[in-house]
C-alpha cells in the first residue's frame, strides 16, 4: 500500500474506532447546551442532565435483558466495574472458579485478594481454541463457591465462552461475566443465560467515548460499594446510602460521557445488533482466510465462524511480533497491537507468553479492501527483507 493513502485502523479490541457521527454530535450538543451535573439541583439544567443519565440507564437495561434500570450501575471502565464486583462479593475464605483467558482486570484483584483476604482460586482447564468446557464447572463447584467469573468473548484470541450453558451448571454460585469485547456484538440476556453480575465497557463495541462503562446487579443481590462519597440522595446521612444505583455512583457522574454512550446504543439499535455481528464475522473470516496462505504465519485460536469474535491473534517465524506491529504501522499506515494485551494468562493457556502476539482486530466500520490491504502487507513483508 503507497504510504499516502489514508491509515488502516485494525486495533477495535483496544477501542472502536471511528465512533458513529451521532455520538460525537451527541456530546457536542451536550457540553454546549447544557451544564451536566445530575441529581443535585432542582434547576433545568441539573433535570436535563439528569435525563440523560436516566434515558441511558433504561437503554443499557432494555440491550442487556435487565428487567430493572436501577440495576444499571455507570463506571468510568469495565475494569473499575469488575474490582467494584470482586472486592464487593467476595469475603474471606470464598472460592472462586474462573478460567485461563481472563484479563488482568480479572486477574490482579483475584491475586489480590488471594494474599490479603485469603480466597481461593481455581482455574478451570482452558483449552487454547475451545476455552472452557460447560461440563467442568459442576464438577468443581464447592460449597464455598462464591463466584464464577468468565471472559465471554476473548481478547487476544476471540474464542467465545458458552454463557447459557455455563449459567445452566452455575449451581448456588453467583455467575459474572467479563463482557468487554462482546457487548454490542454478541447477545447478552442477563435472565436468559443466567447471568448475576455483568460489566461492559462502554469504548468497544457499543461505540461510547472512553471513560465509560458500567454492571448490572441481579435483582436481589448487594455488593459493597469500592467508593463512598456524595450521591445527590440521603444526603442528611453521614453514611453511605443503601440504594440501587446511587449507593455504587459516588462523585458526579460523566454526564458528557454517559450521553455519548446512549448515543452509540441509539446507533447499535437503528443498524441492528446482528448487521453489525454478520459484518464482523464477514471480516474476520477474509482475514483468517488470508492468513492462512501466507507463509510462516501461525495463528492463535479458533479457526473462523459464528462462535468467536473479531481478534485475531498471530506469530510469524523469524519477527518478532513488536517489529511486525511496528513495520505495518510505519510502512503500511496499518494499526495493530502487539505484545500480551493485558492478558499474560491467555497468553500462557495458548503458549505465546511471554512475547505474545500481533492482533488484528476489525470493527464494523472497517471493509473489505482494507483487509485485503493488511493481507497484502503482511504477505510482502513475509517474503521481504
Ligand atoms: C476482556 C477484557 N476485559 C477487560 C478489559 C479492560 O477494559 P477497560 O480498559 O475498558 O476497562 C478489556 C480491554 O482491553 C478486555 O478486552
Amino acid at each position: 500500500m503507497p504510504q499516502s493513502s489514508p491509515p488502516i485502523y485494525l486495533d477495535n479490541a483496544a477501542t472502536s474506532f471511528p465512533k458513529p457521527p451521532e455520538v460525537a454530535e451527541t456530546m457536542h450538543r451536550l457540553i454546549r447546551e447544557i451544564s451536566l451535573s445530575p441529581g443535585r439541583s432542582a434547576h433545568r439544567f441539573s433535570l436535563a442532565a439528569s435525563r440523560v443519565i436516566f434515558e441511558a440507564r433504561e437503554l443499557v437495561a432494555d440491550f442487556f435483558g435487565c428487567p430493572d434500570s436501577s440495576r444499571v450501575v455507570f463506571t468510568s471502565n469495565v475494569t473499575e466495574a469488575l474490582n467494584v464486583g470482586i472486592f464487593g462479593l467476595l469475603t474471606p475464605g470464598d472460592r472462586v472458579l474462573t478460567t485461563g483467558m481472563e484479563h488482568n482486570s480479572v486477574m490482579r484483584p483475584l491475586r489480590h485478594l488471594e494474599k490479603t483476604r485469603g480466597i481461593h482460586l481455581e482455574i478451570l482447564p482452558t483449552d487454547p481454541t475451545d476455552g472452557i468446557d460447560p461440563d467442568d464447572i459442576p464438577r468443581r463447584l464447592g460449597k464455598k463457591t462464591r463466584l464464577i467469573i468468565i471472559n465471554h468473548v476473548s481478547n487476544v484470541t476471540g474464542a467465545m465462552a458458552d454463557l447459557a450453558a455455563i449459567g445452566s451448571r452455575k449451581g448456588g454460585a453467583l455467575l459474572m461475566v467479563d463482557a468487554a469485547q462482546s457487548a454490542g456484538v454478541f447477545p447478552l440476556d442477563m435472565e436468559e443465560m443466567g447471568i448475576d453480575f455483568l460489566a461492559f465497557t462502554g469504548h468497544k463495541g457499543l461505540f461510547g467515548p472512553t471513560g465509560t462503562g458500567g454492571f448490572l446487579l441481579r435483582k436481589g443481590l448487594m455488593a459493597q460499594p469500592l467508593k463512598m462519597g456524595g450521591t445527590g440522595s440521603n444526603s442528611e446521612y453521614e453514611e453511605q446510602p443503601q440504594l440501587m444505583p446511587d449507593c455504587h455512583e459516588s462523585g458526579t457522574p460523566n454526564t458528557l460521557g454517559i450521553g455519548g454512550l446512549a448515543a452509540g446504543l441509539e446507533f447499535i439499535k437503528k443498524t441492528g445488533r446482528e448487521t453489525i455481528r454478520r459484518h464482523e464475522e464477514h471480516l474476520t473470516g477474509l482475514l483468517l482466510a488470508g492468513l492462512g496462505r501466507i507463509p510462516g504465519l501461525t495463528v492463535h485460536g479458533p479457526q473462523a465462524g459464528a462462535g468467536r469474535g473479531s481478534a485475531v491473534s498471530l506469530t510469524m517465524a523469524g519477527r518478532s511480533v513488536a517489529d511486525l506491529a511496528l513495520l505495518l504501522d510505519r510502512r503500511y499506515g496499518i494499526m495493530a497491537r502487539a505484545g500480551l494485551h493485558c492478558a499474560p494468562a491467555a497468553h500462557r493457556s495458548i503458549g505465546t507468553f511471554p512475547q505474545g502476539t500481533l492482533r488484528l482486530s476489525p470493527g464494523f466500520f472497517n471493509t473489505e479492501a482494507e483487509i485485503q490491504a493488511v493481507l497484502a502487507a503482511l504477505d510482502q513483508i513475509s517474503a521481504g527483507p
